[in-house]
């Protein structure tokens, strides 16, 4: 699988990860687990290491915890989730709560979600970075209305490692307001909702896949619109969230072989617009 430097390590990682909001909110059930086991399995197999979860997504961190102790053996993933709560010691106690529910001692990326009171929880961030206790230190949203703040604390907070915002097709905002200045502060940039939580789907059903999508060695409109994402320079991982066997293999594909150029991007734009 293609991978990106992460800036502020050079550490390199897969540009395929896997998001777990709804898709891993599930209940103990044989039959509801089973498919996201084989999810993981797919996921790992094919070279894909961020799983990101939070506290917020109900039972997911839970049972991602529960389906990598099932497939251990395989290379370690990268492990991502977030603090999602107000006060100091409230937020600390929640990231310990992640630990046991990941099971795991550190946790490769640690989010402040949504930016909830985010002054306090980046120092205490700071803190657990320099002890070790986690590796990298994040900032998330997903609105567009939320581009600018992200955008002001990335240019004047130091030692944050990761942004996580909205970027899809549909969702262009992040392409002027955002990666301009992650690519400068030297932050690596995971585009969530990649998929529009599905709606992108909804959009192109019963159109033909362009011909020319094969250029950029693109099979399925998943691809082209993982791919449309990954061509944009300052992205380093797009987090596609599902519960499908089917979809992960899919959605793994974009992870492989040629992206968009600039000529092909724009011809993506103008499909999608019309
Ligand atoms: N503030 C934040 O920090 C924040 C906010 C939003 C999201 N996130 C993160 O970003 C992740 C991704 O966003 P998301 O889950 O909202 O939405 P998404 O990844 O844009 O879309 C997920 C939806 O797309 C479907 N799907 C996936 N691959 C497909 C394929 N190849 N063909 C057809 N359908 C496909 C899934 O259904 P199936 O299960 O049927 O495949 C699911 O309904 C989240 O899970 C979460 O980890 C973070």
């Amino acid at each position: 699988m293609l991978t990106r430097p992460i800036p502020s390590t050079g550490e390199a990682v897969p540009v395929i990860g896997l998001g777990t909001w709804r898709a891993f909110d599930v209940g103990t059930g044989e039959a509801t687990r089973q498919p996201l086991l084989e999810v993981l399995r797919l996921f790992l197999d094919a070279g894909g290491r961020i799983i990101d979860s939070s506290p917020m997504y109900g039972r997911a961190e839970a049972v991602t915890g529960d389906l990598l102790a099932e497939v251990s053996g395989q290379p370690r993933p990268f492990l991502a989730t977030k603090i999602w709560t107000t006060g100091r010691e409230r937020g600390v106690e929640q990231m310990r709560r992640s630990d046991q529910l990941l099971r795991t001692d550190v946790i490769d990326l640690m989010q402040i979600h949504n930016l909830v009171d985010w002054r306090t929880h980046l120092a205490t961030l700071r803190r657990m970075k320099d002890e070790g206790r986690i590796r990298y230190i994040g900032i998330t949203h997903y609105t567009t209305g939320a581009l600018p703040e992200l955008a002001r604390i990335l240019a004047s907070e130091p030692g944050i490692d990761f942004v996580q915002l909205g970027y899809s097709l549909a969702t262009r905002a992040a392409e002027t307001e955002l990666l301009p200045v992650a690519a400068a502060r030297g932050v690596a940039v995971i585009a969530n909702q990649p998929l529009e939580r599905g709606d992108l789907f909804r959009r192109i059903r019963g159109r033909v896949l362009p011909g020319w999508a094969a250029e950029f060695d693109c099979a399925s409109w998943a691809q082209l619109f993982l791919k449309y994402v990954l061509a944009e320079a300052a992205v380093t991982c797009v987090i596609p969230a599902t519960g499908s066997p089917a979809h992960m293999k899919d959605d793994l594909a974009a992870g492989f072989g040629r992206l968009p150029d600039e000529r092909q991007r724009q011809r993506i734009r103008t499909l999608w617009d019309v």
